[in-house]
Formats: structure tokens, C-alpha cells, sequence
């Protein structure tokens, strides 16, 4: 399924609509936290301009109502980053399809850049309104998806716009080839052993991952506080920690159909309040007091997990073991990112708390893939195609 990638097209002196994920996380005045989706977006972009083509980018930023105050959800913070990233300057649109951004279009010279406001300050970009896509659709000669973190969704701008524009080039940016290669490809054609680490709060989030990669992968190891799900499935005792009563039936059968391949933890790191100084025990799984309350895995299962994964080949890691974010139940998570950094094998990392996990750890530059799609991501190893990406022209 090789899509025709934006090194594929002749751009100079024709404008390029490329729709991008600039859904980044903003603070209270407005600063962008975390701005790793607009630099893996750079490629792209650079490709574009420094070959004298007219680049229009567009992408949502979180979840505005159409119609309501949506100041804070502004995308002018995401020109500002992006053009100190490019050191040059970026036209901001204060719209997305009306007369602002259809001036800044037909400013543009060879080799210019201009962000469009949130695409979500239009009803129709949700609703996937062919009239609002034949609006975007209007403005360019070529349409370029590199918005990896909204492939999952068929939104105006990821399917109706590409489909109102048969007949020009539609193609895919770089960000979401390499996504695709790691998430979809490399997976499908795993060296072997091939294993998967799944963590979180939720079995429910991850069910169809777990079935479709129990049908791939030489093992699963769960972690996270889904593994109580599980451990209630299995008759443990859980005390506090937080389970899913009515996922109970679901994880027996996942536990049935794992049989050897479902790795459950061995221990659990647990606590009697939900900080880092309140009282804690490390008991076996199953047998949490109590008045306690699961938040990560225990030593024995870091130590565990650590040895298989220092053994693979291919790891996919979707998730932390704990709460990561307040030591010391970090550890459980420290302990599996560093076996993946230190390992040799093919190592990708979800998007959303599993990157953000890997990036406050510090290995972020130890592994081959971390994934900028958080929904998106978790979608590809459900082994979900996307309309988004269908669609486009075949290399
Ligand atoms: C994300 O951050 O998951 C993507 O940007 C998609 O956003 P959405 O979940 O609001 O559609
Ligand atoms: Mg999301």
C-alpha cells in the first residue's frame, strides 16, 4: 500500500494545501508545553518551500465548539513555534476558509508559508461538509496529508477535502510514512520475538489491541491498572485499585485466548493514597489489602518484563505500568523503557502517555519510532486502515 509521497510531486510555483497535526498542548497563557508534532512535521514543510513551492498548512487544535469564544484554542501559538523552528517568517490566517486566509492564499510567493486558524472553528470540519471542503480544496494545486495524529478521524479536512480534489496530487508528508512504516509495516513483518508491553488505566481502550496483537506478537506483558482487571478475572484480591467490574468477562476470554502469549504482572507496587509519600507495600498480584490500592508494577515484574523485552527483536509499547508521573511508581515504567533503550531490537512507542513517558525519562532518542499519534496510533495496532490514507494517490 506505498502511497505517492510529497518527494513524489513537482511543487515549485504551486501551492500546496498540506494538512498537518498541530494539536499541540497549550498552558494557561497560551505557550505551547510540548511542541513535537510541529517539528515532525518540519520535513515536510521544508520539502515543500525550499523546492519554491506555496505552502498552506492547516490542522484543529484541540476540541473548540464552532460559534463559542475559542480564543485559547487559536493555533496562532503553533505559527510562532513553527517559524522560529524554520527561521523564517509564517503568515498566520485569522480564519480558515473566509476572507483572511483567502488573501494570505493569494499573497503567497514561491517558497512562503501560511498557517490557517483551527479548522474546528467551522462546524463543517467535524461534520465532514463537502461544502466547507470544496472551500480548502479551491485554494491549492496539490493536497499533502502529514497529520499522522488525525488519521483515525475522517474529518472534512482529512477525507472530503482529498476527495473534492480528484484529479490534482494527493499525497502523503513524510511524518505519516514513517508512522505507517513502524506502526503498520514493521509490525506486519515483525523479526522475532516480537513483543508488545500494554499499559494504561483501561482494558476497554486497549481490547482490540490486545486481541489483534495477541494474533502477531510472541507475547503480551500487560501492566498498567487495566492489569487488575485482569487479576479480578483471575479471582485476585484488588483492594482499592481502580478496575472495570463490567470488563471482568472480557478479560477472561482475552486471558483464554492469550493462554502463554498473556503475560500478567507478578507483583504490585502498592499505596494507601494516591501520593508519593503515602504508606506503600509491594504484595503479590492478587493479593492487594484492602485498604490499598494498586499504582504500579512490582520489582519482580519490572525485572521480569525488563529480561523479555531484553531479548526481542521487535517491541511495540503502548502505555505505562504505573502512575509515572509520581515517583517512586515511575519505576515500573523506568524499568521497561530503559530495557527498550538499551536494547538492540526495532522499538516503538505509541503516542500520547507512552511518549510523554519515554520523553520524561529521558530515552525518547533511544528507540526507532515514537509515534505523535495518540488515538491514531492505538487505531493502527487494532490493525485499523484509514480513509485518510486510502484515498490517496498509489505510488
Ligand atoms: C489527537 O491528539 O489525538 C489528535 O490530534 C486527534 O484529536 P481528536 O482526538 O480531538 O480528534
Ligand atoms: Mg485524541
Amino acid at each position: 500500500m506505498a502511497k505517492k509521497s510529497i518527494a513524489d510531486v513537482v511543487v515549485t510555483g504551486k501551492t500546496v494545501l498540506m494538512r498537518v497535526d498541530f494539536n499541540v498542548p497549550l498552558d494557561d497563557s497560551g505557550h505551547v508545553t510540548d511542541d513535537r508534532r510541529v517539528r515532525m512535521a518540519i520535513p515536510s514543510i521544508k520539502s515543500v518551500i525550499d523546492r519554491g513551492g506555496k505552502l498552506i498548512l492547516c490542522s484543529h487544535l484541540g476540541r473548540p465548539e464552532p460559534g463559542k469564544d475559542n480564543s485559547k484554542e487559536s493555533l496562532k501559538p503553533a505559527a510562532e513555534i513553527l517559524a522560529t523552528l524554520l527561521g523564517k517568517p509564517v503568515a498566520f490566517a485569522t480564519d480558515a476558509v473566509d476572507a483572511d486566509a483567502g488573501a494570505k492564499v493569494a499573497s503567497l510567493k514561491n517558497g512562503d508559508v501560511v498557517l490557517l486558524e483551527n479548522l474546528r472553528f467551522y462546524a463543517g470540519e467535524q461534520k465532514a461538509d463537502p461544502v466547507f471542503a470544496g472551500q480548502l480544496a479551491a485554494f491549492a494545486d496539490i493536497y499533502c496529508n502529514d497529520a499522522f495524529g488525525t488519521c483515525h478521524r475522517k474529518d472534512a479536512s482529512m477525507v472530503a477535502v482529498p476527495q473534492a480534489m480528484i484529479g490534482r496530487p494527493r499525497v502523503v508528508g513524510f511524518l505519516v510514512q514513517k508512522e505507517i512504516q513502524y506502526l503498520s509495516d514493521a509490525i506486519a513483518n515483525p523479526e522475532r520475538p516480537f513483543i508488545a508491553i500494554l499499559g494504561g488505566a483501561k482494558v476497554s481502550d486497549k481490547i482490540n489491541v490486545i486481541r489483534n496483537l495477541l494474533g502477531i506478537c510472541d507475547q503480551v506483558l500487560i501492566g498498567g491498572a487495566m492489569a487488575y482487571t485482569f487479576s479480578l478475572a483471575m479471582g485476585g484480591k484488588v483492594g482499592k485499585s481502580r478496575v472495570e467490574l463490567d470488563k471482568v468477562e472480557l478479560a477472561k476470554e482475552l486471558i483464554q485466548i492469550g493462554g502463554k502469549k498473556l503475560v500478567l504482572p507478578l507483583d504490585t507496587h502498592c499505596g494507601d493514597a494516591f501520593k508519593g509519600d503515602c504508606n506503600k507495600v509491594v504484595v503479590k498480584a492478587g493479593q492487594i489489602p484492602d485498604t490499598f490500592q494498586g499504582f504500579d508494577i512490582g520489582p519482580e515484574t519490572a525485572r521480569l518484563y525488563a529480561a523479555e523485552v531484553g531479548k526481542a527483536k521487535t517491541v511495540v509499547w503502548n502505555g505505562p505500568m504505573g502512575v509515572f508521573e509520581m515517583p517512586p511508581f515511575d519505576e515500573g515504567t523506568r524499568a521497561v523503557a530503559e530495557a527498550i533503550a538499551n536494547g538492540s531490537s526495532t522499538s516503538i512507542i505509541g503516542g500520547g502517555d507512552s511518549a510523554a513517558a519515554i520523553q520524561q525519562l529521558g530515552f525518547a532518542d533511544k528507540v526507532s519510532h515514537v509515534s505523535t499519534g495518540g488515538g491514531a496510533s492505538l487505531s493502527m495496532l487494532e490493525g485499523e486502515k484509514f480513509a485518510a490514507v486510502e484515498l490517496l494517490d498509489e505510488a
